[in-house]
């Protein structure tokens, strides 16, 4: 294939291979000071090489090793905004288990943020009609009306909300909506207010919407609930958006409906302040915790963005479906910016959410067989770390996470390992030891605790929580507890 590239590069001449001594060139006896390529020979093309500044076209069948890169001159730099990016945590850690478990070391993995659940058979038989019956084209940027008008109605029947399809957009998972959500309202130097602990993601869509993410920290014993009073010391003409997540990841905390409505009652006081309601987790909810929209309280509709999706609810992690709803003009804006992005999200996908929201209320009896099982396997591990001295535990409500406070282990020191310092270290001694993959706590703005994932079986968190035991025996808390 032919490339070409204009760009005058240095070359040292014992890089290249010079096969045809009969051109009379001498590699090792002259400096070749730069070299143009221009033309074709597959992916290496060259045309002239300059040598003392004159220039000699020659034919030449030279081998450039794979190591030329290294002699190129090229701008690696990166753009200020991938700069001020830090990669996903939970992510890097997932990988980092998987990849152990790919060398053999059976690494029990409670990082990720997935339910273990298969996407029901229902929904996943519309996706493979989709397939056969050839429904495979671009939709609408916005997503097909059918899916829109079923987002409408579950808005309707289950949040007591009520939308038209033009103010409903279909992404490519709920993280897309955030982040064409923040992108599309926020300008340079406003602040975007989010409650720590906090999904990872958000003060990165923060800053890569040129933002400036004000965390709000949140206690333990209050349930890692936000504090009206806080939120309100903080807000000014700057604040743009209040990012709110109910049920949370990674606390599982539930906002009850008073709290929030004290919170919108703040808010309703800052005319230029709107709310992104990420309520992903709505269906993984215990009783007697019940999930409220925040577009449902009264004069918050106008200003409030809210997401959800189907990854959580509906075990579709990998249909990357999601959706945003909100008044037109905001949505509108999202839209135009998802047209030059991605366009539409599946065709595929969107057929099996379609039928992910024909199940019934809060996704049917799959939904429910889903929040049963999960409300034993934290029944069950709430109970185990209630026994194990020196953690603190706030009961989630809903989501499925714990976020535990094991801060009176920091600074004691564990055997062949070092000093269990934080988190991260935390986390390192406990795959190192115990293999099993947590995340650490910092990564959600909160250095005191760490996360586990309890989607995953209960005889996995069983061995889970014994292997847990076992090394933390081995550490003595720092502090007296
Ligand atoms: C709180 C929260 N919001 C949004 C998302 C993104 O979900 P999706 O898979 O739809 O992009 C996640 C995924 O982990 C999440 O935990």
């Amino acid at each position: 294939m032919a490339a070409s590239c204009s760009s005058s590069i240095s070359l040292r001449p014992d890089r290249i291979g010079l096969r045809d001594r009969a051109l009379g060139v001498s590699s090792d006896s002259e400096t070749f000071r730069s070299i143009s390529f221009s033309s074709h020979l597959h992916n290496l093309p060259f045309k002239s090489l300059e040598k003392r500044g004159h220039v000699h076209s020659l034919r030449m069948s030279a081998v450039v090793r794979a190591d030329i890169s290294e002699q190129m001159q090229i701008d690696i730099s990166l753009s200020p905004r991938v700069n001020s990016v830090k990669p996903s945590k939970t992510v890097a850690i997932t990988d980092q288990a998987t990849a152990l478990v790919q060398a053999g070391v059976p690494v029990i993995r409670l990082a990720a943020g997935e339910p273990d659940f298969d996407t029901p058979s229902v929904i996943a038989e519309a996706g493979m009609n989709a397939i056969r019956e050839g429904y495979t084209r671009y939709t609408p940027n916005a997503g097909t009306l059918e899916l829109r008008s079923a987002i409408c109605h579950k808005l309707k029947e289950e949040n007591g909300l009520t939308y038209t399809p033009d103010q409903i957009l279909v992404s490519n998972g709920a993280k897309q909506c955030i982040l064409q959500a923040a992108l599309a309202v926020c300008s340079p130097g406003d602040e975007v207010i989010i409650p720590a602990p906090f999904w990872v993601s958000y003060p990165e869509i923060a800053r890569l919407s040129d933002a400036k993410p004000v965390i709000l920290p949140t206690l333990l014993s209050e349930n890692f609930l936000l504090d009206p009073k806080l939120l309100e010391s903080k807000l000014n003409e700057k604040s743009r958006l209040l990012i709110l997540c109910s049920p949370s990841n990674p606390t599982g905390s539930v906002y009850p409906k008073k709290l929030l409505e004290k919170i919108a009652n703040i808010v309703a006081k800052h005319p230029r302040l709107l709310v992104l309601s990420d309520e992903i987790y709505e269906h993984i909810i215990y009783a007697p915790a019940t999930h409220t929209s925040f577009a449902s309280l009264p004069g918050m509709w106008e200003r409030t963005l809210t997401v959800n999706g189907f990854s959580k609810a509906f075990a579709m992690t990998g249909w990357r479906l999601g959706y945003l709803a909100g008044p037109k003009h905001f949505v509108a804006a999202c839209g135009k910016i998802q047209s030059q992005f991605t366009s539409g999200a599946s065709s595929i996908s969107q057929k099996a959410g379609v039928a992910a929201l024909g199940m019934g209320y809060a996704g049917g009896e799959a939904g429910t067989t889903m929040v049963k099982a999960f409300r034993e396997r934290r029944d069950f591990l709430v109970k185990s770390f209630k026994e194990l001295k020196g953690v603190k535990i706030s009961e989630p409500q809903g989501a499925f996470y714990l976020f535990l406070d094991f801060s009176s282990y920091y600074g004691s020191e564990a055997e062949g390992f070092g000093l269990i310092k934080d988190s991260e270290s935390l986390c390192r001694y406990l795959l190192d030891k115990g293999q099993v993959a947590l995340v650490p706590g910092d990564a959600f703005g909160d250095d005191s605790c760490i996360r586990i994932s309890y989607a995953a079986s209960l005889p996995t968190l069983q061995g889970a929580m014994e292997r847990i035991k076992e090394a933390m025996v081995l550490l003595r808390p720092a502090v007296p507890v």
